[in-house]
């Protein structure tokens, strides 16, 4: 099963990725700022998020149109936190995505405000009228994206990330921070689609928790590769989160209880949403697609 998913999203990545770079060299096309900008963004990626945000428009029957531009403004963000977690105030990383990362090939201040100007070009495809004709529509996936980011989501996880190297956070806390740095994006991700197509509250909340939740789990891999995999195949400097002391599972876990650890927390998000899961299986099925990337 594993790779009949890993060939549908290589597939899904280049129907994004086609229509990404229209829409970016359109937009970036000019300046310097706009070189960098698209370096940031046409760099590589798995494009996950875009992935999981058609997945949910398939349920309800989103058109192309509009959840090709709600997975660019995602992923516009998604690279932005890249770009700002490699700098050397932060993750300190040189290497990305099997690249240099942006500050290295260019310089930090370019890279902060390349950061900074994905982050609003962002909301501009968002809030643009082509992404729906509905003006509350287009105001509450505004709003939803906002409050994903802020200090009580992306940017909030990210410095608890950075507070807790050094310390030795608990499991608690470290899944709190991990819903926060990655969950609260995914969680836009599911809710995104459902937004568009005006599905009913209880849709909604079930869309933010699956959305948390695999945010949760796609952290808790990313973690794991760091530990287990290798330069190749992760694109990214492997070893560095215990050279920088930093806060995660694997201090607490080693791979078969963290396995085992996933594995329970995955049945009791089933068993807990099991009418929506039996209802739209494949959901079930990719949380079990992350699981077993920890085998
Ligand atoms: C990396 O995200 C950062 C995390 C939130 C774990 P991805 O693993 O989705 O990175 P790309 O986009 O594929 O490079
Ligand atoms: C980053 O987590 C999460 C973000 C929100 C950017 P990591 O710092 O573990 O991501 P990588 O491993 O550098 O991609
Ligand atoms: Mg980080
Ligand atoms: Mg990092
Ligand atoms: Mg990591």
């Amino acid at each position: 099963m594993n790779k009949i998913i890993d060939k549908e999203i290589i597939i899904e990545k280049q129907i994004f990725d086609n229509y990404f770079k229209v829409l970016l060299s359109k937009k970036l096309n000019k300046s310097y700022l706009d070189k960098v900008m698209l370096y940031g963004t046409l760099n590589g990626g798995k494009r996950i998020r875009p992935y999981l945000i058609k997945q949910f428009s398939l349920l309800k029957n989103v058109k192309s149109k509009s959840y090709l531009r709600l997975a660019a403004s995602v992923e516009i963000i998604h690279s932005y936190s890249l770009i700002h977690d490699d700098l050397p105030s932060m993750d300190n990383d040189n290497f990305r995505r099997g690249k240099p990362s942006v500050h290295y090939k260019y310089n930090e201040a370019q890279a902060i405000l390349a950061g900074d100007s994905l982050h609003d070009l962002a909301f501009e495809i968002l809030s643009d009228q082509k992404m729906n004709k509905n003006p509350l529509i287009r105001s509450n996936l505004v709003y939803q994206l906002s409050k994903s980011l802020g200090a009580a989501g992306l940017a909030g996880g990210q410095s608890l990330d950075l507070l807790f190297e050094n310390k030795n956070a608990p499991i608690s806390k470290i899944k709190k921070m991990y819903e926060m740095k990655t969950g609260a994006l995914f969680n836009f991700c599911c809710t995104g689609p459902f937004i568009i197509s005006k599905a009913n509250k209880k849709e909604i909340d079930f869309a933010k928790r699956y959305g948390q939740f695999f945010g949760l789990i796609f952290q808790i891999v990313d973690d794991f590769m760091d530990v287990y995999g290798n330069k190749s195949s992760i694109g990214k400097t492997p070893g560095k989160d215990a050279k920088q002391k930093k806060s995660t599972i694997l201090k607490h876990l080693n791979s078969k209880k963290l396995n085992i650890f996933c594995k329970k927390i995955s049945s009791e998000f089933i068993k807990s949403n099991e009418y929506y899961l039996h209802k739209w299986p494949k959901l079930k099925l990719l949380i079990f697609y992350l699981i077993d990337q920890l085998d």
